[in-house]
């Protein structure tokens, strides 16, 4: 049986023998609804779409299509790890799109945050709508659409992005499974179908990715330097046991430069900024303040392994009066 809406005395689910449960009731459920029919999921690698493909793979295998778009801004190893969990591991039906040098040639020059967004939303649509045209006899769409989602779209504080926005004439009934659930509901049902645990309990990643991280107009060098600090900072947390334990942490590479010395030499190159938060609602949002030993390290490994960066800079801002993200 298929649910709309999240019952009232709905035992949380908290252990795996709850979330067997709720994944059997929703492989009946999802077999019921799509029959033999094929559906189509925008997959991002994010938390919510993962377990959307995990659990439709396990209910109707090869009728399930991922596309998975790369729009340039995700983090390293992220369109290898999508890859290498649903084509190689679970054996997904999944299209890869590569569209990098699109988004980014669209991007160039562009300052304006929201202009920005506005951009990489537009853009993501064009390519999936571009993809899903590609293909015949689709009559459904999934979407990992949560709980808190719907909530919020209910209140009037978030548009429930419906169909993900696509052109009218792109009619698909919708996929729902994780509709009911809460977030920590989500990655318990997650790791019982099997996703790994990097990808079940990963930190919130904004959908316009390291574009927000990269302030002002983006440029390849730039975008680079905050996707190798990033990886540098999330290597370096899970070594010294914060992955999982600090709610975000991230880079962000201004666009400014300062003189610095490096080799006898005068360089003159951009600031990272390190930013590490803890929070349970967003709204507010505390700082996570590192050992000595840790920023020390930080800042050596950065400055000596990122090209285009001589400074490190800590942002210690708690929220409000700081936004979490740069833009
Ligand atoms: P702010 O910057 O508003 O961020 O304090 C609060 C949380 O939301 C995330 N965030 C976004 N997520 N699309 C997203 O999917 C966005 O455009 C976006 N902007 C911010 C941010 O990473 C933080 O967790």
């Amino acid at each position: 049986m298929s649910m709309d809406r999240r019952p009232d005395d709905m035992v949380r689910i908290t252990t795996p023998e709850l979330a067997d449960a709720f994944i059997a009731e929703q492989i009946d459920a999802l077999r019921a609804q799509i029959g033999d029919k094929k559906v189509l999921l925008a997959l991002s690698g994010g938390v919510d779409s993962s377990v959307v493909a995990a659990m439709l793979i396990k209910a109707v295998g090869d009728q399930l299509v991922c596309v998975h778009v790369n729009h340039g801004l995700l983090r390293k190893g992220e369109p290898e790890q999508v890859i290498e969990v649903f084509r190689n591991q679970m054996k997904a039906n999944l299209i890869y799109v590569d569209a990098t040098d699109r988004f980014l040639d669209k991007l160039a020059g562009v300052t304006d945050p929201e202009t920005k967004r506005k951009i990489i939303g537009g853009e993501f649509i064009e390519v999936f709508a571009e993809e899903a045209r590609k293909l015949d006899g689709i009559e459904f769409l999934a979407q990992g659409t949560i709980w808190p989602d719907i909530l919020e779209s209910e209140a009037g504080i978030k548009a429930h992005h419906n169909a993900g926005g696509l052109p009218e004439d792109m009619q698909f009934e919708l996929v729902e499974p994780v509709k009911i659930l809460f977030k920590d509901e989500v990655r318990v049902v997650g790791e019982r179908l099997g996703l790994p645990a990097g990808m079940v309990y990963r930190q919130p990643f904004p959908g316009p990715g390291l574009g927000v991280r990269c302030p002002g107009a983006i440029t390849r060098d730039r975008l680079e330097a905050v996707r190798e600090s990033d990886a540098i900072l999330r290597a370096e947390f899970a070594k010294n046991g914060l992955e999982g334990k600090v709610w975000q942490y991230f880079t962000v590479v201004p666009d400014f430069k300062s003189t610095g010395v490096k080799d006898g030499k005068r360089t003159f190159d951009w600031p990272c900024i390190i930013r590490a938060i803890n929070t349970t609602d967003v709204m507010e949002v505390s700082v996570e303040h590192l050992s000595d030993e840790l920023i020390d390290h930080l800042v050596s490994r950065i400055i000596s392994e990122v090209p285009g960066i001589n400074r490190v800079l800590f942002d210690y801002t708690p929220k409000p009066p700081a936004t979490v993200e740069y833009e």
